[in-house]
């Protein structure tokens, strides 16, 4: 079913590395919403070629750029636009990248470099994002921003290690700058903390399968799949949403919410 949510909308998204990626998921939500986007990634996800069949499904133009590069971020703003024919409506920052995490350093043993690559792949890049969009003016009024978090910004997941302080930055970023740029341009900022999903970024994290397993018994509707996080995502940039700005919006099936499950009580009762 489509609603033509996004219809004359204009976009970038970032992020999409293979089928399994939830940006993938909504571009080609956001593609049967009626919007026109460019796609975007890092030069080396680039070198994949994968992300060259989604922007042929969505006719839409891939435009390298390391999100935590400025000179990237500009280029890319510019090209979007002109590609686009006009300023932009929505954007999605669906990046997430731990070298720590990667290379399976404990949380007692953490690598300072890579702390801080993690910090600002993952986190300040939201705010680089941002700070360059406005500075180039090319957002349009109502325009609406979205990142992709975890709740181990809020609770502890051991494995998680130091992406919990990345999405921690990325979640006050949102409230920050969200309140700068309603403030200015009336753009609304928001991040959505989407259950465990299995993407290469969700599964790079150790024992990912068990706490996949453990959210899913947890949230009273089970765990929202990629698909689902896609129809949300489209509906926090489409008009129906406009007066939602500033929030770390929980989709989640309820997990966090959630004390005790029956189905978690009777598996450890086993
Ligand atoms: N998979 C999960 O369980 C889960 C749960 C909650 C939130 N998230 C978040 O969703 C977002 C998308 O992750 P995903 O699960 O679809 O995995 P994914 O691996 O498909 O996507 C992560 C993306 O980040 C990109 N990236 C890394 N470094 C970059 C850089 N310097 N510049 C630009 N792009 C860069 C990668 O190329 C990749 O496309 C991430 O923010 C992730 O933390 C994922």
């Amino acid at each position: 079913m489509t609603y033509n949510l996004l219809k004359g909308k204009r976009g970038i998204i970032f992020g999409a590395l293979d089928e399994r990626s939830i940006a993938w998921k909504v571009a080609v939500k956001a593609k049967q919403e009626g919007a026109t986007f460019t796609l975007t990634n890092a030069p080396i996800a680039l070198r994949l070629g994968v992300i060259n069949k989604l922007a042929e499904e969505c006719n839409a133009e891939v435009i390298s750029a390391d999100a935590t590069s400025i000179e990237d971020l500009e280029n890319l703003y510019n090209k979007s636009v002109e590609v686009l024919g006009g300023k932009i409506d929505f954007i999605l920052h669906s990046i997430g990248m731990s070298p720590n995490v990667r290379k399976g350093k404990n949380y007692g043993d953490l690598n300072y470099d890579w702390y801080l690559k993690t910090l600002d792949i993952s986190g300040l890049s939201f705010h680089k994002l941002m700070q360059t969009a406005e500075k180039l003016d090319i957002m349009n009024e109502w325009g609406s921003i979205v990142a992709l978090t975890y709740i181990a910004a809020q609770r502890t997941f051991p494995d998680y290690s130091d992406m919990a302080q990345a999405k921690a930055i990325l979640e006050s970023i949102a409230r920050s700058y969200g309140y700068r740029f309603a403030k200015s341009k009336k753009v609304r900022v928001n991040t959505i903390s989407q259950s465990p999903t299995k993407t290469t970024a969700g599964t790079g994290i150790s024992g990912f399968d068990m706490f996949f397993d453990y959210a899913n018994m947890m949230s009273p509707l089970g765990n929202a799949s990629s698909e689902d996080c896609a129809n949300y995502v489209v509906m926090i940039f489409s008009d129906l949403s406009r007066m939602v700005t500033m929030q770390n919006l929980m989709h989640d099936g309820g997990f966090s919410s959630s004390g005790i499950t029956k189905e978690l009580f009777e598996r450890l009762s086993k």
